[in-house]
């Protein structure tokens, strides 16, 4: 259900407003960057924790002829078609084994091929189809895109084992389609040299199955190699994390990509407390107060996902008198709060505290606070928990 936002109804201690709006703009972003291509939009891990079916139910109002979802999992994928009923979704981990495969042909989702075992399975699958004198499961076409390791070293065929299956895969006698793709490792760090290696053994292997002729598509780039990779866009791109607004592209920020931040989590002031000079602030008393000090505590902590490990200093906006201050840490997260230096800050218990995103005009990037945790705002945005309440607006 689509909730709008009414700040006198908020009764949650924590949430989490999510824009779909944004999320409509930033899909159009991608668009604007890979002009030429179709987009496979991301939505696995529940749409990078902003609920998979909202998200999902926002984009499809984008799509043009060929554009798709890509998740991890068959289980994903079913949760997307049960909420839209559109197949047009790609599981890039593939079947992990004979009976999810079944279902997959079954069901005609398009699939990630990156393993010689995967292909044996999909061998076994079609011979036991001809073979068997019960009802002849009815296939969808096949759609597969055939992965091949480029350079990332993680999910993908070497350049002979896709030589060995290619030809295979070619002379099948049911209508397939086939997509050649490959992952970057780097494309989010332009310096480094791995990013053009792995483009120059993409176009190396499209060249061995003369890819105007035999391949029915072909995608390479994530986010960062939509907004970096102009050259490595080919027929059909993968955007994830720009979808959220945050940026992949290590030390950059969304807004510079003109990305909107697509989820703002709240929380509020619970309680203000006058300190002493001397005194610490937290478990470890790891935060030792310099001066007298009003330290404000929030009613968020890890349990609800904030991360634990952000350090003292970490900023959060809080919106207090009909102005937006920005205040720092003091002291280790705990499970259920944090505590915050308000001092000069004229707020007060209930006032609403932004810890990432957008509020009240202006803007607290999820990529600034994951810089300070030494992680990603996908981490950030993928570690929120049931606890919090997810508006939609
Ligand atoms: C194969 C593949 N394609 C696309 C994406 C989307 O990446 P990003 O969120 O960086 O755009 C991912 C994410 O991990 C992925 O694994």
């Amino acid at each position: 259900m689509i909730t709008m936002v009414d700040h006198h109804q908020v009764d949650a201690h924590s949430w989490a407003e999510i824009d779909l709006a944004a999320v409509q703009h930033n899909f159009r972003r991608a668009r604007h960057y890979a002009p030429d291509s179709q987009l496979c939009a991301v939505i696995k891990a529940n749409a990078y924790g902003h609920g998979v079916e909202q998200i999902a139910r926002a984009l499809s109002h984008e799509f043009r002829g060929g554009d798709c979802f890509a998740v991890a999992t068959l289980a994903e994928a079913r949760r997307v078609y049960q909420a839209l009923g559109l197949r047009d979704i790609l599981i890039l981990r593939g079947p992990v084994n004979a009976a999810e495969l079944t279902e997959i042909l079954a069901t005609g989702f398009m699939w990630v091929l990156h393993s010689p075992w995967q292909a044996d399975l999909l061998k076994q699958e079609l011979a036991f189809s001809e073979d068997t004198l019960a009802p002849r499961m009815q296939f969808q076409p096949l759609r597969i895109w055939v992965k091949t390791n480029t350079g990332m070293n993680r999910l993908g065929m070497s350049a002979q084992a896709f030589a060995d299956i290619w030809p295979w895969l070619k002379s099948l006698p049911q209508q397939t389609s086939l997509t050649l793709m490959s992952h970057f490792a780097t494309a989010d760090e332009p310096a480094l040299p791995l990013a053009a290696s792995q483009l120059r053994n993409f176009e190396a292997l499209a060249d061995t199955v003369a890819l105007d002729r035999e391949c029915d598509g072909m995608s390479l780039s994530a986010s960062a190699g939509i907004l970096a990779w102009p050259q490595a866009h080919f027929s059909m791109c993968r955007p994830g994390i720009m979808l959220y607004g945050a940026s992949p592209m290590v030390g950059e920020h969304g807004p510079a990509f003109g990305l909107l931040p697509v989820m703002s989590l709240k929380s509020r002031l619970v309680t203000i407390n006058e300190v002493r000079a001397g005194d610490t602030v937290g478990y470890g008393a790891t935060y030792h107060c310099q001066q007298d000090m009003r330290i404000g505590v929030i009613g968020i902590g890890y349990g609800d996902g904030y991360p634990r490990h952000a350090p003292s200093g970490t900023p959060v906006l809080i919106h207090a008198g009909g102005r937006v201050f920005e205040a720092p840490l003091a002291g280790r997260v705990s499970m259920d709060m944090l505590t915050v230096d308000l001092t000069g800050i004229p707020a007060a218990p209930g006032d609403e505290v932004l810890l990432w995103g957008q509020g009240w005009g202006q803007q607290l990037p999820a990529e600034r606070i994951a810089d300070l945790c030494q992680t990603i705002a996908y981490e950030l945005f993928c570690q929120i928990t049931s606890r919090v309440k997810f508006i939609y607006q």
